[in-house]
């Protein structure tokens, strides 16, 4: 079997909807933080082949938990407030393996 391309796989929902029904997106702060991930993880070098890879996605089905994020392969869910808690996410789960209890849903 192949190994894995990417040892941890970052998502962050930026959907957005123009109805006002709730999405992670609606405000513009899952986007600034997704950005901020993926500044941050290849400012430690830990983005690409063989490594880590922060990626945007669509509607991910949480919505009311809403903004998330979620790392696969250990399928942890996240939600955030702040660029604070986005680092952490970086720096120990994805960098360091380890779950932020206090961020997850
Ligand atoms: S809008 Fe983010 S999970 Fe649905």
């Amino acid at each position: 079997m192949a190994s894995s391309y990417y040892q941890r796989h970052l998502f962050f929902c930026l959907n957005r909807r123009e109805n006002g029904e709730q999405a992670c997106n609606n405000h513009g702060l899952a986007e600034e933080m997704f950005h901020l991930a993926k500044k941050h993880a290849k400012a430690l070098g830990m983005h690409g082949e063989g490594l880590v890879r922060v990626n945007r996605a669509g509607c991910l089905g949480r919505c009311s938990e809403g903004p998330v994020a979620v790392v696969y392969p250990e399928g942890v869910w996240y939600t955030y407030v702040d660029g604070e808690d986005v680092i952490e996410l970086v720096e120990s789960h994805l960098r360091d393996g380890k779950i932020v209890d206090r961020l997850r849903i």
